[in-house]
């Protein structure tokens, strides 16, 4: 029997107790062990579970019980976490996580530890919840050389944008149904700001490309501007706004990252990835494009992840799985604003027309049901994103008010 500590007893630790006690006949088959939870951290008081006895509040009992082989952090956040998890691996106990902001933190310096006392770091869950991601592109791609990644990496934005495509929702009752449903992260700030996406895509672009991309490195705007007005435009030619998390080569060899909305066009796959789904399509140059596609976030989902990541560390006690990537400066990346795009524009004021085809060749408008007479929208062609900057802020300086400037993914 394999004795493991579980960190955390909200949405996914819960979520990870009630996958082990249920499913416990299942993952013995599978881990070849039977795996008993002997203590779940949290300060605060669960009295009436089949479990109660289990809880402590003291971190030190988990660290100084020889017997924990696995811990399981799903406290989320950095503190207390990036204490308890290196003074874990350090220990030698394996560690798994569903914690991206840890791990876009920390991720580095935890698989070096890790590497070091020959214990696993593994942290499936952290991107795209149920979604196995990381495990294929780590092991079940490794013949490529991939050289792009773009996803949807967030549930509680795919499911107010799909709300608000959908049944024309307003963006606040939205947010509300995502928290009261459990994807939303404490300060859905983290959400709605793009932070959460930005931490998931620079796990998958570590561990893609080999050198760790901090999350303070890489461009990210969230989708609290875009208006039921951007997706009636968007809709009249078929495109639904999504929040993107992008990783891609460049030919210098480096690798560009940023997260940003984007009118996705009806005929790719990832238009249709509404509610709390995420999906991830990966580029290799062997398997050409393959996409990944299930839940997101949410209690069950997440937990999936994370005990597929015990059950591994169970099999491979004293022995690593290969998951590594080496810390960076910063000099792996490019900046943001060479990467090319069409852009979506919605501007307004009198002379919106003129300034429009000042700047723009052919822009393609579009249209929507009452669009007030000082107002246009349209597609520009491609153009760098610096330069797309430019001509924003020289149509502003015509007293043209943008009211909206959203990436063509
Ligand atoms: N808040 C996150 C989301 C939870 O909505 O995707 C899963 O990481």
């Amino acid at each position: 029997m394999i004795e493991i500590a579980i960190m955390g007893h909200g949405v996914v630790g819960s979520g990870v107790a009630e996958v082990i006690i249920n499913n416990h006949e299942s993952i013995t088959e599978h881990a070849k062990e039977k795996i008993d939870i002997k203590y779940i951290l949290d300060l605060r008081d669960f009295d009436d579970l089949l479990y109660s006895s289990k809880f402590i509040k003291d971190f030190n009992i988990i660290l100084e019980d020889p017997s924990v082989k696995v811990v399981v952090e799903t406290m989320g956040g950095v503190n207390p976490a990036y204490d308890f998890v290196k003074k874990c691996l350090l220990a030698g106990k394996s560690v798994v996580t569903s914690n991206k902001e840890l791990v876009a933190a920390y991720g580095a310096e935890l698989l070096k530890i890790a590497k070091e006392k020959n214990v696993n770091f593994l942290f499936e869950a952290s991107v795209g919840g149920g979604i196995p991601i990381l495990r294929p592109l780590n092991q079940c791609l490794a013949a490529n050389e991939v050289y792009d990644i773009a996803g949807i990496l967030n549930g509680t934005t795919n499911f107010i944008l799909t709300k608000m495509i959908k049944e024309q929702m307003s963006f606040d009752d939205a947010l509300a149904i995502a928290q009261k449903l459990g994807y939303a992260e404490k300060n859905p700030a983290a959400d709605v700001e793009g932070f959460d996406t930005c931490r998931k895509i620079c796990i998958l672009a570590a561990l893609a490309f080999g050198k760790h991309v901090y999350p303070d490195n890489v461009h990210t705007e969230g989708i609290t501007k875009i208006t039921l007005e951007d997706v009636e435009y968007a809709a009249s030619e078929k495109y639904v706004i999504k929040l993107i998390g992008r990783a891609a080569k460049t030919d210098n060899g480096k690798v560009q990252v940023w997260v940003a909305p984007a009118l996705i066009p009806g005929e790719s796959q990832l238009s249709t990835v509404d509610d709390v789904f995420n999906g991830i399509i990966v580029w290799g140059n062997a398997i050409g494009e393959v996409m990944f596609y299930g839940k997101g976030a949410g209690k069950l989902p997440t937990a999936s992840a994370v005990v597929a990541d015990v059950i591994d560390c169970v099999k491979h006690l004293n022995s690593r799985k290969y998951l590594y990537w080496e810390d960076s400066d910063g000099n792996n990346l490019e900046c943001y604003k060479s990467g090319s795009t069409a852009m979506y524009v919605r501007l307004k004021g009198e002379n919106a027309k003129t300034v429009t085809e000042e700047f723009y060749k052919a822009p393609k408008y579009l249209s929507r049901e009452n669009q007030p007479f000082d107002e246009i929208a349209f597609i520009t062609e491609a153009l760098t994103v610096g330069e797309h900057n430019d001509i924003i802020e020289s149509i502003k300086a015509r007293g043209t008010e943008v009211l909206g400037a959203i990436r063509v993914f």
